[in-house]
């Protein structure tokens, strides 16, 4: 990990010189997106075009707590090394919400739907909402910069919760469509239009599932289940959370025959990611890989996010996620991989160990780090608890493990911090481990101030924020209350992305 004590020791020098280069400030990610300074939340009208993957995302130009949301922008050739431009869709009397773009049938013209937030300041200085409603802007110069059209809003009914629409044209229809999440009803609101100005409403969808939270950021998509010829539409909300209080993301499978979504009938809810720091994620639009979509999701959560101790910027995205559709024994299931492909490049040689047998105790790799990966695969053995603990230092760490005896797989934050800045941060994650599996693979993506964890090749994932201590980069491999058998062990450093 020569790279990241280098890094360690030029934070160090730049200290001593009263500064902090960009991009190298305690918890800075630094193979995960962040802006340069300032708050961000949802990643906003994913798209890939001539080749240039584009990320707009909710963004705070003025300061790092959430006001004044406009688009941010960034590009990128390969989902992980971004270049920060101007804002692409700036405040006007109204902010700009969350929502999504599409490419015009002219091939030419990217097209961003978006909400309208018209606001009023409140008696005690706070923001109370006039009015949500949705709006269109074009770009003329490849999604740089974007204009509104002359009709704007194009949908408004009234409503202070009403937004983040999910816009695509249908060629089966030959109409363009507008998801909107009418957010305190718990239902998303069907569209349709031939020429973006006029909207009618085709259909509902909900309540269904998870009806705890506010439903937000709609998006919907077409897949193939693995290795069949069936489709299925699959319909992704953030809104509700395993554990109650939370914010998480949830799925529908059905169909969607032009006009109306229909869900096909499963235990919903069921849930995308199952730690407390996935939300607000949406897929790549204009994406010619048929077989799966890529998702990107704000690594934060209304619940906690603005008293979390970063300073300059604050807000991550997700590493890239490519999501499939997989026929599983209890039904079709979202599935993902680990994105160990986006980043290989940026991979060290590996630390690999085999047939490591634990009792009771710890080993520690030969290095220290807190920007890496590691895939342990544990063997089911018993009652036994094993992992491994990462971003150490004296009094703090987190657990990422299995836990035989209560059959869960976990990440441990309730000690991941000094500052104790939120109640609602701190504390355990997890998600039932199947009976059936032999071994558990766990593919655990580390970054100053995420950890990403995939469980078995991406059937499942759990991620969440952490605040280290600045000289938190012990690793520790751990079993507790008896013998546990790891069949493998690799760990490689990630380079930085920002160097
Ligand atoms: C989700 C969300 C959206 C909204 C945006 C405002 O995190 O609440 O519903 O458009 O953030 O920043």
């Amino acid at each position: 990990m020569e790279i990241l004590s280098h890094h360690h020791k030029t934070l160090q020098a730049d200290k001593e010189m009263g500064e902090v280069k960009p991009y190298s400030e305690l918890h800075r990610p630094q193979f995960h997106f962040s802006p340069k300074k300032n708050w961000m939340n949802d990643p906003n009208g994913l798209i890939t075009y001539k080749n240039v993957h584009h990320l707009y995302f909710q963004y705070n130009p003025h300061g790092n707590q959430w006001g004044h949301m406009s688009w941010g922008h960034a590009t990128s050739s390969d989902r992980v090394h971004w270049q920060e431009h101007h804002v692409a869709i700036p405040e006007k009397e109204h902010m700009i919400f969350s929502g999504t773009t599409a490419l015009d049938l002219d091939k030419e013209t990217l097209i961003a739907a978006f909400t309208s937030f018209e606001h009023a300041l409140d008696p005690q200085g706070g923001l109370a909402t006039k009015v949500q409603h949705q709006s269109i802007a074009k770009s003329h110069d490849d999604g740089f910069s974007y204009q509104e059209i002359a009709e704007n809003p194009v949908l408004d009914i009234g409503s202070t919760e009403f937004r983040d629409p999910k816009l695509f044209f249908d060629p089966r229809t030959q109409k363009w469509n507008m998801l909107v999440s009418l957010s305190l009803e718990h239902k998303v609101v069907f569209y349709q239009s031939t020429d973006l100005k006029t909207w009618k409403k085709v259909s509902d969808f909900g309540p269904l599932g998870n009806t705890a939270a506010v439903w937000e950021c709609p998006d919907l998509f077409k897949l193939p289940v693995k290795g069949s010829d069936i489709q299925k539409w699959v319909l992704t909300l953030s809104a509700g959370h395993p554990q109650e209080g939370q914010l998480g993301m949830q799925y529908f499978i059905g169909d969607f025959n032009g006009t109306h979504f229909i869900p096909d009938p499963h235990p919903y809810p069921l849930y995308l990611d199952y730690g407390k720091d996935f939300y607000a994620g949406i897929t790549f639009a204009n994406t010619d890989h048929k077989d799966h979509v890529t998702m990107m999701a704000w690594v934060g959560s209304h619940c906690y996010s603005s008293d979390t101790p970063t300073h300059i910027w604050r807000g991550a995205m997700s590493l890239p996620r490519d999501l499939f559709l997989t026929e599983t024994k209890k039904g079709y299931r979202l599935q993902s991989r680990p994105p160990h492909s986006y980043l290989n490049a940026l991979y060290s040689q590996p630390w690999l160990r085999e047939g490591l047998h634990l009792y009771n105790g710890t080993v520690e790799p030969p290095f220290k780090g807190k920007s890496f990966v590691a895939r342990l695969t544990i063997k089911n053995e018993g009652i036994t608890t094993a992992g491994i603990k990462i971003l150490k230092s004296k009094n703090c760490e987190t657990i990422v493990g299995v836990d035989f005896g209560k059959g869960e797989i976990f990440i441990d934050r309730t000690t991941s911090s000094s500052h104790k800045f939120n109640g609602k941060f701190f504390g355990k994650d997890a998600m039932p481990i199947d009976t059936t599996w032999q071994a558990i693979q766990l593919d655990i993506f580390v970054d100053q101030s995420i950890v990403e964890v995939f469980v078995q090749n991406g059937a499942h994932t759990l991620t969440n924020l952490v605040f280290p201590d600045e000289d938190g980069n012990t690793i520790k491999l751990f079993a507790k209350g008896g013998k546990a058998h790891f069949e493998k062990v690799d760990i490689r450093t990630v380079k930085s992305i920002w160097t």
